[in-house]
């Protein structure tokens, strides 16, 4: 009763808002806040092409790509909440252009339930709870094997290089570790903001894992199995409070640059609307709760669903631990000392138990933080030239 009362009353409350205060979430924001990624690539003058890749368990995912020199395929993955776009909305100034410039054949993938993969063979995501029963574990042993091969086959090659930011790399550790097979189909995987141990931590991410057992036990309990879906009240309401003019203070300051790192200068006001517009993007209430227990437990393991289902699903009371030992595909891991989600401790944990990290840099600028390597405005200056001198090196 309670449960269902609040939103509808939130809702009025925002109608009301609206009315009085002429609040909007359409009219006044910049073009390239209501593209979508096909759109943006081709504004900025890219041909882009739309691919569908089905996953072994039914996951219909969306593909980008802009076509380029068929020798060298580069893959691009997105982090959690987020989507392809993040990698575009920058336009002239956004890695893809800048790949696509340099004549790689660029691959810009989607996770399963973002909103460009929200589809299954059979599953209905707005009726079936099965539909949102994965977290990165899934998107690691079904996506990437799906989106890899799909790339392998069109292009004709045996390998490819790839590009993963945050939970972006974090599913190449499980895939190297559980699907080992894979491991010679990367010819690097250049890892920006690395993630993997989330033990050193400070607050306020710390304090959201911390949190998180509370939010998921309510979230649990109202029955929500979507997280940050574009289609719920609760992103409804932050994209049209996050895209007025004077929201910076509170969506960027408060919220996106102290989680991530302060950089404003990276991030200027004109920019956030077109930011929130594209991001968040929807996920699964699993899929949260497998990562940050991650932080919890000081581990880098499978699902814990407690003892009871651990014994039937794993045989065994605790989750077993990813083996980053099977990870042997090269790695170059990019950190920066400002990112408030990818502790320089933690990446210095990842580099020692990985058996092939060919590069690890801590970009020099000292400001930028988790968002800079997506977002950040002048990315050609501090992270392009790292990124390309590795794809050079070992992208053929
Ligand atoms: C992107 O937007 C265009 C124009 O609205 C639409 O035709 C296209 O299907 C969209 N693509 C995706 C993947 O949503
Ligand atoms: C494509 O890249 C390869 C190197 O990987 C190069 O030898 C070839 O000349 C390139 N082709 C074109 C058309 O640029
Ligand atoms: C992007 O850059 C190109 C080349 O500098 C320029 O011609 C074009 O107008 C720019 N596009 C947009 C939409 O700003
Ligand atoms: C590879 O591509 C061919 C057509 O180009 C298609 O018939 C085949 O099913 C594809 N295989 C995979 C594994 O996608």
């Amino acid at each position: 009763m309670t449960l269902g009362l609040t939103p509808a009353l939130l809702l009025a409350a925002i109608f009301l808002c609206r009315s009085i205060l002429g609040l909007n979430y359409a009219p006044d924001l910049p073009e390239d806040a209501r593209l979508n990624f096909t759109g943006l690539a081709t504004k900025y003058g890219l041909p882009c092409e739309e691919h569908d890749v089905t996953t072994e368990d039914g996951y219909i995912l969306k593909l980008f790509h802009i076509p380029g020199n068929k020798t060298r395929p580069v893959l691009l993955m997105h982090g959690i909440i987020d989507s392809a776009d993040t990698l575009m909305i920058r336009g002239n100034t956004s890695m893809v252009m800048a790949l696509s410039t340099a004549g790689y054949d660029v691959w810009v993938g989607n996770k399963r339930g973002n909103r460009y993969s929200r589809k299954h063979r059979t599953l209905d995501p707005d009726i079936d709870k099965q539909f949102w029963d994965f977290s990165f574990h899934e998107i690691a042993l079904y996506d990437l094997p799906a989106t890899i091969d799909h790339i392998l086959n069109n292009t004709g090659q045996p390998s490819l290089s790839a590009i993963g930011h945050s939970q972006g790399n974090t599913i190449f550790y499980v895939l190297g570790s559980m699907r080992p097979e894979y491991n010679d189909k990367i010819k690097i995987l250049i890892a920006l903001a690395p993630v993997c141990y989330l033990h050193h931590l400070k607050p306020p991410s710390r304090h959201v894992v911390e949190a998180w057992p509370f939010v998921d036990e309510l979230l649990s309990l109202a029955g929500t199995e979507e997280v940050f879906g574009e289609q719920t009240l609760e992103i409804h309401i932050l994209k049209t409070v996050c895209t007025q003019k004077g929201s910076y203070e509170i969506c960027a300051k408060r919220f996106l640059l102290a989680l991530a790192g302060m950089d404003p200068e990276e991030l200027e006001p004109e920019f956030l609307p077109v930011v929130m517009s594209h991001y968040p993007s929807g996920t699964s209430r699993k899929g949260g709760t497998h990562l940050l227990q991650q932080g919890l437990k000081k581990s880098f393991a499978q699902m814990d669903y407690g003892v009871e289902k651990n014994l039937v699903v794993y045989n065994s009371v605790s989750p077993p631990s990813y083996d980053l030992g099977k990870v042997t595909m090269r790695a170059a891991l990019i950190a920066a000392a400002n990112d408030g989600m990818s502790a320089l401790a933690d990446v210095k944990l990842l580099r020692a138990r990985l058996p092939n990290v060919v590069e690890y840099q801590v970009l020099e600028r000292s400001r930028c933080n988790h968002l800079d390597y997506v977002w950040g405005r002048r990315m050609a200056k501090y992270l392009l030239p790292h990124v390309f001198s590795l794809l050079e090196r070992f992208g053929g």
